[in-house]
Formats: C-alpha cells, sequence, structure tokens
C-alpha cells in the first residue's frame, strides 16, 4: 500500500504491544502517531490535524468514550475506531449511539477487517469534509442569491416609481401651464380688489384674505405639479434663510386656531440655495403642518447655525404620522387628506436635495411632527 502522507491517524492504547502492531500495520499507508495514553493523546492533538483515532476503548486513566468526547472539543470532525477486548454488544450500541463512533471492532482484530475499517473510516471522513464544504458553500450562495433578490426587489419597485412620475409628469405639465395665468390674474385682482375696499376692514377685508390664501395654495400646487414635470435646475446663490422663513409665514396666512411662534437665529450665515425653491418647501411643509393640526395648535419654526450647516425646525402639534407610514409620505400620491393631491412631500425632497441640503422626520402619533431641514452654509 501506498503512503498518501496527508491522512492522519492517531492510535490510542494503553498496551505498548498493540500501539506497535498498529504502527507496523498502517505507517506505510498513513501518516500514524501511536500513544500510550489518552492524556499524551489529547497533549498532542493541537499539532497534529488528525483525520482518524483509533482508539482502545478500556484504559487506566480514563476511558475510550470519554477520551474521544475530550478528543471532538480540541479538534471536531475526526472520525472514529473504537476498539475492545472483549465482545460487549451494549458497549458497542452505547459507542455507536453517542455519534462520536464510526465503527466498533473486537481484540483481537482481523488484519483485513481492520485495514478495510480504517480505509472506509478516511473515505468516511472525506466525504464529510466535502459536505462540509459544500454547505458552507451552498449558505455562501444563498446569502448572495437572497442579497440579489432584495436588489432586484429595490429596483422594481424603483422602476414602477420612476413610471409613475413620468405619467404624473405629462399629465400634469399641461394642466399646470393652463392654471397658471388665470390664477395669477385672480392674484393681481384680489390685490387691487384689496387696495380699493380693504379701508372699509371687516368681511370685505376677511372674503379678500381667504382669496389671497386660496391663490397660496393654488400656486403651491402648481409649482408642485411643474417641479414633477420637468427637471427644474436651481439658481443658487447666498441666500437669508431667515427672510424665506418670514415670507414663507406671511404667504400663507393660518387660521386662528393656529398660533405661530418662531425662533430665529440672529446673525446667521446665508445659505447657498435657490430662494424660490427655498420658499416652495417652507409653504409645502408650513401648510402641512397647519392642515395636521385641523383643531389648532402650535406651529413652531426655528433656525440655527451648526457647523457648516443652518438647520430649520417646522413643528406642529398636530395628528402625527404613524412609524410605519413615515418613508410613505415622500412618495409621490400618497396622501391622508381629503383635499390633498399628495405631491407636496415628494417635491419638497427633491427640491432639498437638488439644494444640497436633508430632510428628516420625527412623529408622535397624536402628539405632532417636527420636520428638520439642513442647507449648506454660503462659503
Ligand atoms: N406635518 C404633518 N403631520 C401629519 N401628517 C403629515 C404631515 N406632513 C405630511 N403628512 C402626511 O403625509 C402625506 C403626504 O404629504 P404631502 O404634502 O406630500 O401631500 P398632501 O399634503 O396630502 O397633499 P399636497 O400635494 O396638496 O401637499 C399627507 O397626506 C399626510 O398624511
Ligand atoms: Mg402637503
Amino acid at each position: 500500500m501506498q503512503n498518501t502522507g496527508t491522512n492522519t491517524l492517531l492510535i490510542v492504547d494503553d498496551e505498548k504491544r498493540v500501539v506497535d502492531v498498529l504502527l507496523r500495520t498502517f505507517r506505510d499507508v498513513y501518516d500514524v502517531h501511536g500513544f500510550l495514553s489518552a492524556p499524551e493523546a489529547l497533549a498532542a492533538m493541537p499539532d497534529l490535524h488528525a483525520h482518524v483515532i483509533l482508539t482502545d476503548e478500556k484504559m487506566p486513566d480514563i476511558n475510550g468514550l470519554s477520551f474521544l468526547s475530550k478528543a471532538r472539543d480540541i479538534q471536531p470532525g475526526t472520525v472514529n475506531i473504537m476498539l475492545t477486548a472483549y465482545s460487549d454488544q451494549n458497549l458497542a450500541i452505547n459507542a455507536i449511539n453517542s455519534g462520536l463512533v464510526y465503527r466498533y471492532l473486537i481484540k483481537p482484530w482481523d488484519t483485513d477487517e481492520l485495514c478495510l475499517t480504517v480505509r472506509q473510516a478516511f473515505e468516511y471522513h472525506m466525504l464529510l469534509e466535502t459536505n462540509r464544504r459544500l454547505t458552507g458553500e451552498l449558505t455562501i450562495k444563498n446569502t448572495e442569491l437572497e442579497k440579489n433578490l432584495s436588489l432586484l426587489q429595490h429596483t422594481q419597485s424603483r422602476l414602477v416609481q420612476s413610471e409613475r412620475l413620468t405619467v404624473v409628469g405629462q399629465l400634469t405639465a399641461s394642466i399646470g401651464h393652463e392654471l397658471r395665468n388665470p390664477l395669477s390674474r385672480i392674484k393681481t385682482a384680489a390685490s387691487l380688489l384689496k387696495s380699493e375696499f380693504g379701508r372699509e376692514g371687516g368681511e370685505v377685508q376677511d372674503l379678500l384674505n381667504i382669496v389671497e390664501n386660496e391663490v397660496v395654495v393654488s400656486d403651491k400646487i402648481i409649482n408642485d405639479l411643474l417641479d414633477f414635470s420637468k427637471d427644474r435646475k436651481s439658481n443658487s446663490a447666498p441666500v437669508h434663510i431667515n427672510e424665506i422663513i418670514t415670507s414663507s409665514l406671511e404667504r400663507t396666512r393660518l387660521s386662528a386656531n393656529v398660533s405661530v411662534q418662531t425662533e430665529l437665529g440672529k446673525d446667521l450665515p446665508m445659505v447657498l440655495a435657490d430662494s424660490g425653491q427655498l420658499q416652495q418647501i417652507l409653504v409645502n411643509l408650513i401648510l402641512n403642518g397647519s392642515q395636521a393640526m385641523v383643531n389648532g395648535g402650535i406651529l413652531k419654526i426655528w433656525s440655527h447655525a451648526s457647523g457648516s450647516h443652518i438647520s430649520v425646525h417646522i413643528s406642529d402639534t398636530g395628528t402625527g404620522i404613524k412609524p410605519s407610514d413615515i418613508p410613505r409620505v415622500f412618495e409621490p400620491l400618497y396622501t391622508t387628506r381629503a383635499k390633498g393631491i399628495g405631491l407636496g412631500m415628494s417635491v419638497v425632497k427633491m427640491l432639498v436635495e437638488r439644494n444640497n441640503g436633508t430632510i428628516q422626520i420625527e412623529s408622535q402619533l397624536d402628539m405632532g411632527t417636527t420636520v428638520t431641514l439642513t442647507f449648506p452654509i454660503s462659503q
């Protein structure tokens, strides 16, 4: 028989004669190591990469099964053969059932049978190794597959979203343009009427205020629609964010049961952004906040500088948003309002990103919502 050199066999028996015979039997075929006691074998195991262990059952320090169990802790995966001096059916059954022993042979052994058993043990070891390797590869492939699947699902949902955007864009572009001119005429007429009859105050003034307010809301809708229909460029320039906040609040006259509080940072550096687009963002967020407070509440806006950014927070004490619905808020056409279109927040997100900003929503159901915007400071 030829020495394979890579298959390592450990022989453990307290009888020197037995170890010598076994060493002679296998030394030409395998990389064989003989030990006269279990502790000796256990001490050597970390340096030997054993594939098969051939051990005696009865030994003075420790029995064969206990030795194999300790050996497994040092090197799991060896295939083990047990030798015993007498036939004990129960011992054999226990040994096999323990899962530690592959075969059980009785002394004196038949050499051919022993050689065959040891060879089968090495083959079995190879099968186990191959199986382990394939299982490992399968797990890696499975993980890759799962990753690809989720990527595919993500791409598919983005595709559906972009198709939706295209349809919305085509449909709304023409409607938006058609509405723009009549709306601007209504706006001019309202302000002329105000300057004509505004002095009288009272009901006329109130009615004209309503007209102006509704014009702002309609203007917002048209701007949202047009922003969807084409990729408008930003005309970035240094802007005072507090001026934009103030003008946006002036434009959106809120209902009497909503009180507005502002805490605008003093001497804030300017941000680099498109002022029209900033206004559109703020008008959208102010309207959303006030629309979430149907029974009144507090709309608070505060601004401050933090590092290289300016932060603006818009908070309301309205209905709040369910945690699972927060990501949906940015989906085009997602609305929970009877008169809503569901474009506001998707336009806000688009405009914020176009102006190199960030947006974050924190909300608690029945408590309120805070939207935080950041924009880079103009250098
Ligand atoms: N501050 C807020 N408080 C509670 N819910 C909000 C708030 N802001 C947004 N939402 C939720 O997100 C949805 C989408 O908002 P978005 O502004 O995109 O659309 P909309 O306000 O419904 O309609 P519009 O297109 O006219 O703005 C709202 O319908 C509402 O359910
Ligand atoms: Mg809105």
